[in-house]
């Protein structure tokens, strides 16, 4: 139970890709094709990732040294990738004060709920990443094979979200593979109980946070109504329905025996390389 039958691709290689937002781009308040749901579901996200982001690296550089060869490569990696994805959202997070909103009580809660993971024992906080990064692989996959992908986005912007998704989609399994080497000593029964036990609370959470943030922009829009959450579900669900998306492939994380590679979508990260070159 919870040996993993398709690890990772013997072939995958982890590159830092370094792009810069436009530091001085204008950025509208509705900046998403003038549809305030979806920006506040993207600036939900985008205000959580700088802390977010940060205890993910934390989580997996403390067991670096106990891994070895090809995954302590990959640790470094995704330590490069999520530092550059930080610091590109502490830009875009930026435009999103300068569009009118004020963000300092969500970052203020994103701080409590961070340091709260962070009094957990260290293998807690690592599989906290790894339930984040199942996430963040499934939503980036969701957005890379989206056939109209954020409508009305400026180009620069989408480039940005594109560019963040590929590699999520590429060190997805980094924190994964780190959990499985520090707890191989458990019982494989403790390690899925553990991983899932983590999911279960962390997916509540997940989405408890971002509806808070999302509210909150409605709030500074004066539009927290009824009427704008049945446009949330609309958006979550229908179109372009990012739960919809993601339900199953959120699912197979409880099966005993999986890996995030079970899927593999190595090809839509090589089309996408060229696509942003
Ligand atoms: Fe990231
Ligand atoms: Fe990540």
């Amino acid at each position: 139970m919870d040996k993993p039958t398709s690890p990772t691709p013997a072939n995958l290689t982890i590159t830092p890709r370094d792009l810069k937002l436009d530091r001085n781009a204008s950025n509208a308040r509705w900046w998403h094709g003038g549809d305030p749901v979806a920006t506040a579901y993207f600036n939900a996200l985008s205000v959580s990732f700088p802390q977010g982001e940060t205890f993910f690296i934390e989580s997996v550089r403390r067991y670096r040294d106990r891994t070895e060869g090809k995954l302590q490569e990959q640790i470094a990696a995704f330590i490069q990738q999520e530092a550059a994805h930080t610091r590109e959202h502490v830009v875009f997070n930026r435009l999103i004060k300068a569009a009118g909103y004020d963000t300092s009580s969500m970052d203020a809660e994103t701080r409590r709920r961070v340091d709260l993971a962070r009094s957990r024992h260290p293998v807690v906080q690592l599989a906290i990443t790894v339930a984040l990064e199942h996430f963040t692989a499934i939503m980036a996959n969701s957005l890379l094979t989206d056939p109209k992908p954020m409508p009305g986005a400026p180009a620069d912007v989408l480039r940005l979200w594109q560019w963040h998704a590929i590699e999520e989609v590429e060190h997805k399994a980094v924190a994964y593979d780190t959990f499985l080497a520090v707890t191989k000593d458990l019982s494989p029964w403790r390690r899925w109980a553990l991983r899932c036990q983590v999911m279960l609370l962390i997916s509540v959470q997940f989405w408890y946070s971002n509806f808070q943030r999302m509210a909150d922009f409605f709030r500074q829009d004066d539009m927290n109504t009824p009427l704008t959450w049945l446009r949330v579900i609309k958006y979550l669900w229908f179109t372009p329905g990012v739960m919809r998306r993601i339900f199953l492939p959120y699912l197979r994380f409880y099966r005993p025996g999986f890996h995030p590679w079970d899927h593999d979508d190595q090809q839509l990260i090589g089309e996408f390389e060229q696509r942003l070159s």
